[in-house]
């Protein structure tokens, strides 16, 4: 069997019972064996600041290293004030310098926005839609996936038991998978 396609998956939320952190964990249980997803939480990131760019420090540089090693990036996104959180934007902004030279380019990327709420983030993956076409590779355009009520979704060790979402969950990285491929030639 050929090597799986190593994906960076990035959690927009720090908080420890992340429904966010908790999909990126259903969805690296579903994949296919042809992908291998690595979460990235963005604890770690600290802010960026145009003046230490000429000697980036080491948590940026840890950043976009695991970014650059993947084959792909999935964004898995809360919605927060109809954007999403400033530590995914902060994380974004630091993997896509130094200018012209981003961590993300040529990255097939996917996008996954969730909320409790009946929203399901759209407003979140909408915003990632505008912010990545300059400084990224390709996002996946369909499915689309904004997945709403995730409150119930999980049990309290963190499994995902809700077999609608299960089944979303499943098609959409399967699609991802067979774009990875096809960006990946
Ligand atoms: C500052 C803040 C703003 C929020 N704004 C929204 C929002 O615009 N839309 C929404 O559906 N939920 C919103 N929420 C609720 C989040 O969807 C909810 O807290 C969710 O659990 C956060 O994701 P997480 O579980 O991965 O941490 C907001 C929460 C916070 C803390």
């Amino acid at each position: 069997m050929a090597t799986p396609h190593p994906i960076a998956v990035i959690v927009g939320s720090l908080r420890k019972q992340s429904f966010t952190l908790k999909i990126a964990n259903a969805l690296a249980k579903l994949a296919p064996d042809t992908l291998k997803l690595n979460i990235v939480t963005l604890h770690d990131v600290s802010f960026f600041n145009q003046d230490l760019e000429a000697t980036p420090p080491a948590d940026w540089l840890a950043l976009r290293e695991k970014i650059q090693k993947s084959e792909g990036v999935l964004f898995i996104t809360p919605e927060y004030n109809r954007a999403i959180p400033g530590v995914l934007k902060n994380a974004i902004d630091v993997g896509s310098r130094p200018y012209g030279k981003s961590s993300f380019l040529e990255k097939p990327i996917g996008i996954v926005s969730n909320s409790p709420g009946p929203l399901g983030g759209v407003n979140a993956a909408k915003s990632l839609q505008n912010i990545l076409p300059g400084i990224s590779g390709v996002i996946m355009g369909q499915p689309e996936i904004y997945l709403n009520g995730v409150g119930d979704a999980f049990d309290d060790k963190g499994e995902l038991i809700k077999d609608s979402l299960k089944t979303v969950l499943k098609q959409y990285i399967d699609a991802y998978a067979a774009f990875v491929k096809k960006h990946n030639l």
